[in-house]
C-alpha cells in the first residue's frame, strides 16, 4: 500500500503533463527523442501553442536545426558548423514565439559588408574548426565573419545580420559572462532561442510572468516561470507549479 502511493507520487511529478495532454488537444511526444515529452506551452501538433517538429527517428527541430533542451527561459538549439548552408536559414530561428537572444553569435561567410563586432576575434576561433574545411567551397573558414548582439537589448538583431549581407550561415556560439569578470565563457555550435506565448499574462498564481516583446513584429508576449522552489511549466492552461520533484526520490530511498 505505501509502496503503490509513492508510485503515484512519483508518476505525476515526473509525467504531470500527461494529465493536460489531452485537454489542449496537443501531441507532446516524439517517440526516440532524448526530449521525449516536452512541457506545455511546447508540442508536435497543430493544436499545440508552441509547434515544434518532430522526426521519425526523435529529432526535436526548428527548421534543420535540431532542438537540444527546453528550459523555463529559453531553448537549446545546435547549430552545427557547416559549409555552403544559405544563409536564409537563419530567419527559421526567427519564428513567431522564439528567436536568438543576443547573448549568440552567428558566423557567416560570403559576406559583402562584414561588421566585426565580434566578442571573440573569428581567428581566434579557427583552432576549434580546424576539422571543417570549407576551402573546396568559395569563402573557407579564413574569410568568417563573426556578428555578436548587443546585450543591452533581449534578441540578437536580425536586420543588423542581414545587413551584412552574407551568403552562408556557417555557425554560431553562446557567450555567457562569469560572475562580475570580463572573462566570457563559449558554447560552440550552439545557440540559444528566448521563447514566449503571444498575449498579456496567463500565469498561474504561483508563478512569476515574465513580458517579452517580440522582436519579430514588436507585438505583446509573455513567459511564466513558477517562483524560487517550485517547479513545473507555470502557465493556468499547462500544469501549473508544484514542489520540486527532488522530494519524491528521497521518499524512495527512505522507503528501500
Ligand atoms: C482524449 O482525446 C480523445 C480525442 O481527442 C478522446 O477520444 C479521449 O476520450 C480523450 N481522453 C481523455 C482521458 O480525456
Ligand atoms: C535523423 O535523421 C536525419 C536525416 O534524416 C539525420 O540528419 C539526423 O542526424 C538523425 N538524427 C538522429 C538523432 O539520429
Ligand atoms: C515543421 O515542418 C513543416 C513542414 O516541413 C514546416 O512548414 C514548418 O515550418 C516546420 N516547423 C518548424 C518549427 O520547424
Ligand atoms: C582543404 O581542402 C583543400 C581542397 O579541398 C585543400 O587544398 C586544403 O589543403 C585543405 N585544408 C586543410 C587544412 O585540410
Ligand atoms: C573574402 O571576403 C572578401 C569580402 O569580404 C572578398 O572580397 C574575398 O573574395 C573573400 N575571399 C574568398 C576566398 O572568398
Ligand atoms: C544594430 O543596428 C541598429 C540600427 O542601425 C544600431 O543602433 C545598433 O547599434 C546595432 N547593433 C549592433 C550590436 O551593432
Amino acid at each position: 500500500m505505501i509502496k503503490l502511493m509513492i508510485f503515484f507520487i512519483v508518476f505525476v511529478s515526473i509525467s504531470p503533463s500527461i494529465i493536460s495532454q489531452n485537454l489542449t488537444n496537443c501531441e507532446r511526444s516524439c517517440p526516440y527523442s532524448p526530449l521525449t515529452q516536452v512541457p506545455y506551452p511546447f508540442g508536435f501538433s497543430s493544436g499545440c501553442q508552441i509547434q515544434l517538429n518532430c522526426t521519425y527517428n526523435g529529432s526535436v527541430l526548428i527548421g534543420e536545426f535540431s532542438v537540444q533542451q527546453i528550459n523555463p527561459d529559453d531553448l537549446l538549439v545546435s547549430l552545427p558548423a557547416m559549409c555552403g548552408r544559405q544563409v536564409e536559414a537563419l530567419s527559421l530561428l526567427y519564428g513567431e514565439h522564439y528567436a536568438p537572444l543576443s547573448t549568440n553569435a552567428i558566423l557567416l561567410e560570403m559576406c559583402t559588408d562584414p561588421k566585426e563586432n565580434c566578442i571573440i576575434p573569428a581567428t581566434t576561433l579557427q583552432p576549434n574548426f580546424e576539422n571543417i574545411n570549407c576551402s573546396g567551397v568559395q569563402g573557407g573558414y579564413g574569410n568568417v565573419s563573426c556578428y555578436s548582439g548587443d546585450i543591452s537589448s533581449n534578441f540578437l538583431e536580425y536586420e543588423n545580420i542581414t545587413r551584412m549581407g552574407c551568403r552562408r550561415l556557417f555557425s554560431g556560439f553562446i557567450t555567457d559572462i562569469i560572475g562580475d569578470s570580463r572573462a566570457v565563457s563559449v558554447h560552440l555550435q550552439m545557440i540559444k532561442l528566448g521563447w514566449w506565448l503571444k498575449g498579456s499574462c496567463d500565469c498561474s498564481g504561483d508563478a512569476d510572468c515574465i513580458k517579452v516583446v517580440s522582436p519579430v513584429d514588436g507585438s505583446e508576449g509573455h513567459r511564466c516561470n513558477c517562483k524560487s522552489g517550485l517547479e513545473g511549466d507555470g502557465y493556468a492552461a499547462g500544469s501549473g507549479c508544484r514542489e520540486g520533484k527532488g522530494m519524491p526520490t528521497l521518499n524512495i530511498r527512505s522507503v528501500y
